[in-house]
């Protein structure tokens, strides 16, 4: 059945007006999305974001004392006396099992903070596409594809996504940036090979290969890994796991 949607090719293009009363979706592909949904799938009990490294430190330092694992990056990489850097890899049941994961990164938790007047804020990834979708259509209220870009720019990894996501729900009248991510969805992901090199290729993709990080554009363009949609509690400033077991 037709759904609303709209997709924001870049985070200065939405109305925050527009997104009152519906479901946002934060999409930063490579790689604060395809994080996240590791972190809570590989057992970390939530992510707490934050914009600045500074409010990151000082939260995951009033947090009771090995609760916290501090997360994220600056330039691609860790950001210096952190637990971790922002690789989807890293996240894995040993390290984040039980945690709470104090989380910032250039550009996807600045997107985040931009959909604050949404009634819900959810997160997505190809690593949890089908899971996602099912909680939107679930819902049924207009969904907002927010793409995080790279540094103010666009990024084909993102638009890709928010165009497989805005076309399974089939909006009745997509508007012009809605038809432009559809219009690159459907061009670019029939061949693998296409898929492939267009995420390689995107601003956000050489990023990570100059930084030797080809594993996560790999891990990121994978689909349907995990079975959860994280959702943010902006009150609480709290990523948890939605579970989808009940969503038909
Ligand atoms: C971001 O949020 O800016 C990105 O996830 C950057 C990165 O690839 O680490």
């Amino acid at each position: 059945m037709p759904q609303p949607a709209h997709v924001y090719l870049l985070p200065a293009f939405i109305d925050p007006i527009a997104l009152q009363g519906g479901v946002a979706v934060v999409i930063d592909i490579l790689r604060a999305s395809t994080t996240v949904v590791h972190a809570l799938a590989e057992g970390a009990t939530a992510v707490m974001p934050f914009e600045s490294v500074e409010d990151a430190r000082a939260a995951a330092a009033a947090l009771p004392p090995g609760s916290a694992l501090l997360g994220g990056e600056r330039g691609g990489e860790r950001i210096e006396g952190f637990d971790l850097g922002n690789s989807p890899l890293e996240y894995t049941p040993d390290v984040v099992s039980g945690k709470t994961v104090v989380f910032t990164t250039t550009n996807g938790t600045r997107a985040l903070q931009q959909c604050r007047p949404a009634a819900r804020v959810l997160i997505g990834a190809f690593v949890n596409r089908d899971a996602l979708l099912r909680v939107l259509q679930s819902d049924g209220r207009p969904v907002h594809l927010v793409c995080a870009g790279t540094d103010g720019h666009l990024t084909g990894e993102d638009i890709l996504f928010a165009g497989e996501i805005a076309a399974s729900l089939e909006p009745a009248e997509p508007d012009v940036q809605t038809q432009l991510a559809i219009d690159y969805w459907q061009a670019r992901s029939a061949d693998p090979a296409v898929f492939q090199g267009t995420i390689r290729s995107s601003r956000g993709g050489q990023n990570l290969l100059r930084l030797g990080m080809s594993a996560d554009i790999d891990r990121a363009a994978e689909c349907d890994l995990f079975d959860l949609v994280p959702e943010w509690d902006a009150q609480a400033n709290q990523i948890v796991a939605t579970s989808v077991r009940d969503v038909v």
